[in-house]
């Protein structure tokens, strides 16, 4: 113990030292990047930085430029999207999260300056040949980005002990991006007021597949209520003006997810929510959707022992004008919002690593997600 009290002093000026000298030079040879902090943050691990910033306080002479630095060292932070998401891109600014400090880029060069790297699950070849090949810097997270099911995603082998950090749909990612979120509604909005409608129930799907539950669901369905149907999967593809006015003009609307995963529920049921239609849901439990969105503003499927039980409420409801309005009480609180594909992500993920410095890893993806 006293010899460890003796030694850290003089470690402390070792590293400060150092610091200075990785501080000094990026800031030479590097104009891409003026602002001084972000070196700070990034060439000094975190704690090694803290420590210089102390020991410069006691030290008369320090120079101003090291004292910026070490101010700004805590607040920047740089995100580098290692790979577009379905070579996806979008604007690198998180202006309408209302984020400051928080960078983003796509230059694979400023790998050693960024605090974290995104990696679309999708994207990542089967061998890891597009990963990053360089050293791992100890202050840096590896984050795993995936919005896909894991039914309609693959488990890569060797993706355990690789990533620090999960963004996923799922509330228990590190950080959770759902496809959609009620937010509350502000006196600038304006009331509801329900769009005019011709057609009892409604069902817009691209992807048919015989074996998935839906469709089974939907086969029973319409042998008791007329069931209107588009989309590919029935020759009749839609632009998006026209998916907003058929899904409008439907009381009731299909919101059959393609799988049954914790949490995985999509625009399918955000978008009717959003338009002014009745989410008729089938993916994870009644339970799980609660979680999500008030219990009274969806019908589920499993609220009823048979679908052709289900076809007679809708029969009723149609009747019965009142009742069918209480589905939107809750608009008089919130409306929908949509999450915007691979921006939103990224922001948050910026946010996130803004905040949670600390070590974290994620030591068995493969478990987590598709175990
Ligand atoms: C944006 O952030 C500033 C400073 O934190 C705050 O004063 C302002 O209210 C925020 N604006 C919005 C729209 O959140
Ligand atoms: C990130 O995860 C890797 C792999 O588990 C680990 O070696 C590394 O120390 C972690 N880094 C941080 C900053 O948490």
């Amino acid at each position: 113990m006293a010899c460890w009290a003796y030694l850290r002093p003089t470690l402390f000026s070792i590293v400060a030292v150092l610091c200075f000298l990785h501080l000094f030079l990026s800031y030479r040879s590097d104009i891409q990047y003026p602002n001084f902090g972000i070196y700070a943050g990034s060439f000094c691990p975190a704690f090694l930085c803290a420590e210089k910033a102390q020991t410069n306080e006691s030290n008369p002479d320090n120079s101003t430029e090291i004292q910026a630095a070490s101010m700004d060292a805590e607040s920047d932070t740089l995100l580098l999207i290692w790979m577009w998401p379905f070579g996806f891109k979008f604007d690198l600014n998180c202006n309408s999260f209302n984020m400051s400090r928080c960078r983003m880029t796509d230059d694979k060069s400023l790998y050693h300056k960024a605090h974290g790297l995104l990696f679309h699950h999708r994207d990542i070849n089967g061998q890891l040949s597009n990963m990053p090949k360089l050293p791992r810097l100890t202050f840096q997270k590896w984050v795993w980005f995936n919005m896909e099911s894991p039914a309609n995603s693959f488990p890569i082998p060797g993706l355990n002990r690789v990533f620090n950090l999960t963004c996923n749909y799922r509330l228990d990612s590190d950080i959770p991006v759902p496809y959609g979120y009620l937010e509350p509604v502000t006196s600038e909005d304006e009331s509801f007021k329900l769009p005019a409608k011709d057609k009892l129930v409604c069902w817009i799907v691209s992807n048919w597949n015989p074996n998935h539950r839906r469709v089974q669901f939907y086969n029973e369905l319409r042998k008791h209520v007329e069931v209107h149907t588009y989309g590919r999967a029935f020759g009749k593809p839609l632009s998006d003006q026209e998916y907003q006015n058929t899904v409008l003009s439907c009381k009731f609307y299909l919101s059959f997810e393609n799988s049954n995963s914790r949490d995985y529920i999509t625009e399918k049921l955000y978008s009717p929510m959003k338009i002014g239609s009745v989410p008729i849901a089938l993916g994870p439990s009644r339970q799980m959707y609660e979680g999500h969105i008030p219990a009274d503003s969806f019908i589920h499927v499993d609220d009823f022992s048979t679908a052709k039980k289900l076809a007679q409420r809708l029969l009723y409801l149609d009747q019965n004008p009142a009742e069918y309005m209480q589905f939107f009480n809750w608009k008089s609180l919130f409306k929908v919002k949509h999450t915007y594909f691979g921006r939103d992500h990224a922001c948050k993920t910026c946010k996130y690593l803004q905040n949670h410095r600390g070590y974290h890893a994620v030591n068995d993806l493969n478990g987590w997600y598709w175990g």
